[in-house]
């Protein structure tokens, strides 16, 4: 795992961005996974202020709500569109989220990994990490090699949740979410935390046992995984010193490219 760490959400955010920039420069018709959430806004922001190529970039979403309509304000369709879409020249028939209306469940998970499978495979997927540690809404207990399905959503996360509804009862209990197994197949996972409220989640994702119970920790199984870190997320890691020194040291092309734009 790259575990990066920088001051503020501002300088973390833009060293994302740059990562995320340099592979549509590098590979225009590439394949990203998205997600939603409080974190990735300021870091889509940024990727619109960038003014990059999308025309030939495909996307696929994490998760949406089981229930909810594309153009329901909480819907992650309307996020989407709202933070990233509209703003920038991807075509729509390359953006993929699942159908939180579908009146078949089972089948619509199994067309979308189906879809992920036949454009080759996601190349970088953005993750958030819920204070409980999921990544998508693998939701703690998740089986670790899990696909595309319908999740129940724990009290814990409809509580995180709750500030983007009006009441607490519109909150859903179930969400369509890519699998853990879906996640680790993307060829580099890029998760950005901010904020203390992520602090002990991501601390035992990095420095923690890997477990189903704390579903984040799977990605010390991953090949190219990366946390883009701010300081009060990285607060409750030990090994900060060293990650640091690591990044400020690394002659890792990626990273060194990111640090010079
Ligand atoms: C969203 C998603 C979730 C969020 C996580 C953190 O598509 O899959 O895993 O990334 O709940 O959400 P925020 O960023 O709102 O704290």
């Amino acid at each position: 795992m790259q575990i990066i760490i920088q001051d503020t959400a501002h300088e973390i955010i833009e060293t994302c961005a740059r990562s995320i920039a340099r592979l549509l420069t590098e590979k225009p018709a590439c394949v990203l996974g998205l997600a939603t959430g409080s974190s990735p806004i300021l870091l889509y922001q940024r990727l619109i202020q960038m003014d990059l190529d999308w025309h030939l970039v495909t996307t696929f979403n994490l998760d949406e709500y089981v229930g909810l309509s594309p153009d329901h304000p909480q819907s992650y369709h309307h996020f989407m569109q709202e933070n990233l879409f509209r703003h920038i020249n991807i075509k729509p028939e390359n953006i993929n989220i699942p159908n939180g209306l579908t009146q078949n469940i089972l089948q619509t998970c199994a067309d979308y990994e189906q879809k992920i499978r036949d454009v080759g495979g996601i190349d970088l997927q953005l993750l958030g990490i819920g204070t409980n540690g999921h990544i998508g809404f693998n939701e703690p207990s998740s089986s670790l090699a899990s696909r595309t399905r319908i999740k129940t959503l724990m009290p814990q996360t409809r509580q995180d949740n709750a500030r983007f509804f009006n009441n607490e009862a519109d909150i859903p209990h179930h969400v369509i979410t890519m699998g853990i197994g879906t996640i680790m197949e993307a060829r580099h996972n890029l998760l950005l935390a901010l904020g203390e409220t992520k602090a002990k989640a991501v601390a035992l994702a990095v420095e923690g046992a890997m477990t189903a119970n704390h579903p984040a920790s799977i990605l010390q199984m991953h090949p190219n995984a990366t946390f883009f870190l701010d300081t009060p997320a990285a607060a409750q890691l030990k090994n900060t010193a060293y990650y640091k020194w690591t990044y400020a040291n690394k002659p890792d092309d990626l990273l060194i490219a990111a640090k010079q734009q």
